[in-house]
């Protein structure tokens, strides 16, 4: 019911010539496939180039972040229009780089998100809990925070264009996975929060998707879990073989 969504978020990683050669690889590798979502997230530099290069094919482009206003005095940012204006479908927002590096408040994020679904782009709202909040029993707080201030103002027909991507910070990068029951028992939370602030419907359409630490090796039984409708991949999506295996998921 839930299509899956397999999105490779490439961070501050590879250059213009260096995405072309990787998304040339994604591109002849992944052609046949047409039963999963498949996005690909460089640096705003190469947005442009890799989305030309990936015009009519089956992977879609999406910004790693987006500045809430569509133009005017603010040096250094990229708006909803023009990440749609160089070929994006998608951005994500609220990455737990962002929320600790930059100090991005959930008010903040939220604003992004609303720029972005009025510009119909699809929108994938990332939270997730640090080690401390987990070890101190706030986690299932912070989701909800996180989830229900994220989605603050958004309209039911919006939620078609929106993505949760839940990312535990403690799992990203440093090669510790959630379980597949971990992260199953979040995803489960989350659709219930949806639920609630929505309801069971929109709850059953929204896809969560999961990150941190996914490789070929973990891949399949995240995927057998019945909430977890896919996966945002950081280090392994940098790498062509493996993130085609990610994409070709084997059900359990
Ligand atoms: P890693 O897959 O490198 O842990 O990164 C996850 C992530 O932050 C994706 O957005």
């Amino acid at each position: 019911m839930r299509k899956p969504l397999i999105a490779g978020n490439w961070k501050l990683n590879m250059t213009i010539a260096q995405s072309l050669e990787l998304v040339n690889t994604l591109k002849s590798q992944l052609s046949e496939i047409n039963n999963v979502d498949i996005v690909v997230a460089p640096v705003f530099t190469s947005l442009n180039c890799v989305a030309e290069f990936l015009k009519g094919s089956n992977i879609a482009v999406s910004a790693q972040n987006c500045y809430p206003e569509n133009k005017g005095a603010f040096t250094g940012e990229v708006s909803p229009d023009i990440i749609k204006d160089v070929g994006c479908r998608y951005s994500i927002v609220g990455h737990s780089e962002r929320r600790q590096l930059f100090r991005e408040s959930d008010i903040f994020i939220n604003k992004k998100v609303r720029s972005l679904l009025a510009k119909e782009l699809i929108t994938i709202l990332c939270v997730g809990e640090t080690l401390a909040e987990r070890e101190m029993n706030e986690m299932y707080n912070v989701i909800e925070r996180q989830v229900t201030f994220g989605l603050h103002g958004v309209s039911p027909s919006d939620m078609r264009n929106v993505v949760v991507a839940y990312e535990p910070v403690w799992a990203i990068g440093t090669g510790k996975t959630a379980s597949k029951k971990q992260a199953e028992e979040v995803h489960a939370f989350i659709r219930r929060t949806l639920t609630d602030k929505f309801n069971d419907e929109i709850a059953n359409e929204t896809r969560i998707i999961y990150g941190g630490s996914v490789k070929p090796d973990n891949i399949d039984e995240l995927m057998d879990q019945p909430n977890i409708d896919g996966t945002l991949v950081g280090g392994a999506s940098l790498n062509s073989a493996d993130f085609c295996r990610i994409v070709n998921f084997q059900r359990i």
